[in-house]
């Protein structure tokens, strides 16, 4: 009996102890509190799993990148007391608090998922839960078991767990161990005058949660808005019991976020601070001054480095080869446009004048000066074939003259010179300057050049140019000349009177080339020597003396010329006879006719012969006075005025008529002089190298 109260009292003192010691235990358990504003050195607090990382630039605790399909959990990592007595033997949940802003940047406006929790949980990781839908928090297989003991506060941005459609969804939702949320409410807060307001979660900007769960009400609050909202808004999101909290919460929980990207729809979830408080008497979490925090993450890393897909970057690189690639074409293109327009960068002055070409017409007219387009090369310059769209054939005329000085005003005188028209001139058609070439465009002549009917085709053809037409062709040169002489505005030398600047039109026709280019050498010189132009064997006496053409000297130029249509004979032989000088023996000696061409045979008139003859001999008299102007040469050839007769006195001293005479015998043909008796000279031409032949 004895033992019996004894074992009951010690039962009953046992019994009293252990409630005493509970008592002295629940007394203990006082506010679990912590706060982050900002996580930067705080690794050994937080324990991060999956993609979740505390970054040590930014400050920021970030949940997942805008990888997809991944998971990231945070848990702070010491257990968390979340039970307390009520009394000897019962214990419910007790009171918590917490407070957190956060930030979600989604990958693409509008395409953000999935979300992130906010969780109770008896392990501070979340093993084999799964990503998307699931949240990080839990997987398909132990979905909504009792087992899991975990409940979280969802922030949703894809709607669609029950049906398993990933519409857009912007909810928050109280899940208790089923992510199919028993409670589920739309993303709004109440504004001042307690109007509802709904805005994004994955805007992008800094939102405020505040989680209060009173244990004696078993009443759970929940508000959530922007902080750019600047208050608290008075009235909650969520106000409502939660009795299923009691069976799921366990004596000591770890907190933490849980969050999950999908296979399409991926954000990167960032929490800037984060406080809590558990237990004891109401136990309110930090405010968390957005001041303190961190600044949050940047909107502008909406699209740069680790959300490129290879597919994009694979578009970038191509897209920048193909810019390049256009690039050097247009950069080769701009070159080939500028080589042939260069003549577009005109000279003021240039463009005042009407007969200017464009380089680039001829440039392809010509098929880009190709050498086969060459129909001839002359003293001034290479002619070149070519076909203008607009205007036909043409024959263009490239020089480069070796000074451009003086150009400007030898321009003006082609453009006055354009303006001549003769049937027996070449028509000028206009000009070009481009570079250092000065390009002169005229009328293609298709016969070529007399030269080459007088000493060449006859000998290849075998056919002689017959005596009408030569003496059609010497009118038609003294028609052209006397149109330069005297019929135009102002006088206009020639200078260069021979057979190759002769062309002959299909027609027949003599048409003189080449009028008053001479000019543009003899203004582009700077030195003070006299530099003659035009051709050895053509040219005046006098003109060795004082260089200056005229008049008078380019009648002398057509009296040779004549002589050699009429002789076909070049102006010297190769014993330096003087053509003239020949043609006045055979005169003095009273039979003129045997000079006239041996091909031609007797085909030719006597008359016209010897006339022509004789104006050729008058045309090269020594002293210019004393020859007759082209108006009188016409004349003469018309036989509408009678020809004097040559005096003794033509010219020549009684010595150089002994030299004829003795050569006389060695010019027969002009077979062996052909080939190196003209040339142009633009250099110093001592008077007596000229002389030197008489
Ligand atoms: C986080 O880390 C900072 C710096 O190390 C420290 O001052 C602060 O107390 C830590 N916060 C918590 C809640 O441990
Ligand atoms: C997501 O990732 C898990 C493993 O991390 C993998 O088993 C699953 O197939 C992935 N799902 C998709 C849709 O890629
Ligand atoms: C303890 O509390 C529960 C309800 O909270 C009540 O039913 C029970 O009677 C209480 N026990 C004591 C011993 O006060
Ligand atoms: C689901 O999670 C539980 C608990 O972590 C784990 O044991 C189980 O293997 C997981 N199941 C799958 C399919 O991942
Ligand atoms: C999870 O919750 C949904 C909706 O309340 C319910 O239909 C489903 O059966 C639950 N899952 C489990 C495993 O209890
Ligand atoms: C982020 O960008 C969106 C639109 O792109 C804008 O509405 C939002 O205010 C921005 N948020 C922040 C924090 O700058
Ligand atoms: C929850 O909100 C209600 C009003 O909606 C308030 O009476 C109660 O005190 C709040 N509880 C907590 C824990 O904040």
């Amino acid at each position: 009996m004895g033992l019996a109260r004894s074992i009951s009292s010690f039962m009953f003192l046992l019994f009293l102890s252990s409630n005493a010691f509970r008592s002295l235990v629940l007394a203990e358990v006082t506010t679990t509190k912590f706060t982050f504003k900002g996580f930067k050195g705080n690794q050994t607090e937080i324990q991060t799993e999956g993609v979740s990382t505390i970054q040590h630039d930014t400050d920021l605790l970030r949940l997942t990148n805008r990888d997809h399909n991944v998971t990231g959990t945070a848990f702070y990592r010491k257990p968390i007391r979340l039970r307390e007595y009520t009394n000897s033997s019962e214990t419910k949940v007790c009171s918590f608090s917490t407070s957190f802003v956060f930030v979600i940047i989604p990958s693409s406006p509008g395409n953000g998922g999935f979300g992130f929790t906010f969780t109770l949980s008896p392990t501070p990781n979340r093993p084999g839960a799964e990503s998307a839908q699931f949240m990080g928090l839990l997987n398909r297989s132990n979905n909504g078991d009792s087992s899991n003991h975990v409940f979280a506060v969802e922030f949703d941005t894809v709607q669609g767990f029950k049906d398993g459609t990933d519409r857009k969804g912007n909810h928050i939702g109280l899940d208790f161990n089923n992510l199919s949320s028993d409670v589920q409410e739309p993303i709004i807060y109440y504004d001042a005058d307690d109007r509802k307001e709904d805005f994004q979660l994955e805007s992008g900007e800094p939102i405020r949660v505040l989680v209060d769960y009173d244990g004696p009400s078993e009443t759970l609050n929940v508000t959530i808005y922007p902080t750019r909202l600047g208050f608290k808004p008075k009235t909650h999101l969520i106000s409502r019991r939660v009795s299923k909290l009691s069976g799921i919460v366990e004596e000591e929980m770890y907190v933490g976020f849980t969050a999950a990207t999908g296979k399409d729809q991926s954000s990167a979830h960032y929490v800037m601070g984060w406080s809590f408080a558990s237990c004891g008497k109401n136990p309110v979490a930090d405010w968390l001054d957005l001041s303190e925090l961190p600044s949050s993450p940047r909107n502008t890393s909406l699209s740069n480095k680790k959300g490129y897909s290879s597919k994009v970057i694979a578009l970038i690189v191509a897209l920048s080869i193909v810019t390049l690639v256009f690039l050097v074409l247009l950069f080769i293109f701009v070159m080939y446009k500028r080589q042939i327009q260069e003549e577009d960068t005109l000279e003021d002055w240039e463009i005042d004048y009407p007969h200017r070409f464009k380089y680039r017409d001829l440039y392809l007219a010509t098929k880009k000066f190709k050498e086969s387009e060459i129909i001839g090369t002359g003293g001034f310059g290479i002619v070149y074939r070519g076909n203008l769209s607009s205007s036909g054939p043409i024959a263009v005329k490239k020089i480069t003259p070796n000074s451009l000085q003086g150009v400007r005003e030898f321009v003006a005188e082609i453009e006055s010179l354009g303006r001549l028209g003769h049937k027996n001139l070449v028509n000028l058609q206009g000009w070009c300057k481009h570079k250092n070439d000065l390009l002169l465009i005229y009328d293609y002549i298709p016969n070529g050049s007399l030269d080459s009917l007088l000493y060449k085709t006859p000998r290849i053809n075998g056919i002689v140019l017959p005596w009408d037409v030569r003496f059609e062709i010497i009118k038609g040169i003294a028609s052209g000349l006397l149109y330069l002489h005297e019929e135009w505005e102002q006088i206009v030398i020639h200078r260069d009177v021979k057979p190759s600047n002769v062309l002959i039109d299909a027609d027949m026709n003599a048409k003189l080339g080449d009028f008053g280019l001479a000019r543009l050498y003899e203004r582009g010189r700077l030195t003070q020597t006299t530099k003659v132009v035009g051709t050895l064997g053509y040219m005046a006496p006098e003109l060795t003396r004082n260089g200056k053409g005229s008049t008078a000297s380019d009648v002398f130029a057509f009296g040779v010329l004549l002589l050699e249509i009429v002789t076909g004979s070049k102006p010297t032989n190769s014993e330096d006879v003087f053509l003239a000088d020949w043609v006045m023996e055979f005169h003095t000696n009273g039979g003129i006719l045997s000079a006239v061409d041996q091909k031609l045979g007797c085909n030719f008139n006597g008359r016209e012969a010897k006339l022509a003859l004789v104006v050729g001999l008058l045309c090269c008299h020594q002293k210019p006075k004393s020859r007759p102007s082209m108006r009188i040469v016409l004349r003469y050839l018309n036989g509408e005025e009678d020809v004097p007769q040559i005096d003794g006195n033509w010219g020549l001293s009684d010595s150089c008529r002994d030299d004829i005479k003795t050569n006389v015998v060695g010019y027969v043909s002009s077979d062996r002089a052909s080939s190196s008796n003209t040339f142009l000279s633009f250099s110093e031409v001592s008077s007596s190298s000229l002389v030197s032949g008489r």
